[in-house]
């Protein structure tokens, strides 16, 4: 059975209440029960973490290296400005994917463009918590075909 780390960065414990008319009313917890529903019916165990510390994401991408096959992250505004957590994917070369909520690309200049997308397989964006099911599934399938 596939194991996934999913991660959270910061600010993402808001939702719900943070912006919503971006991000939308789901909770962190919804999403996460979603996801729990997903990775059920895919046959794949997750670990969840959510953290608005740039350093705890970075030991958590080091710990998974031999825990777990892949990452499903939401970097959350680290997606704009991380190099560290950009090389820390890259160094445990584990096959990751990028989600965001909003579709990053319609909205400010600053939010257009990702240190974490070159070293991910794939960014799916802009399906509001439907993009972290969407990511779970398609992590998967690459798995599987690997
Ligand atoms: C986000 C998009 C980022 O630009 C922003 O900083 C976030 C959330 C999203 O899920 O749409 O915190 O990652």
């Amino acid at each position: 059975m596939y194991s996934i780390l999913v991660l959270h960065g910061p600010n993402l414990n808001l939702l719900g209440r943070r912006e919503p008319g971006v991000y939308g009313s789901v909770t962190l917890d919804e999403i996460a029960r979603r996801l729990e529903e997903e990775a059920q019916a895919l046959s794949v165990s997750l670990v969840s973490l959510q953290s608005n510390h740039e350093g705890v994401l970075i030991d958590a991408i080091h710990d998974a290296f031999d825990k777990h096959d892949g990452i499903l992250i939401n970097p959350g505004a680290y997606t704009h400005t991380s190099v560290a957590l950009r090389d820390a994917i890259a160094g445990v070369s584990l096959p990751t994917v990028e989600v965001h909520l909003s579709n990053i690309h319609r909205r400010e200049e600053f939010r257009h463009h990702s240190y974490i997308a070159p070293v991910a397989i794939g960014q799916i964006c802009g399906f509001g918590a439907d993009s972290y099911r969407l990511g779970l599934h398609a992590l998967v399938t690459h798995l599987q075909q690997l």
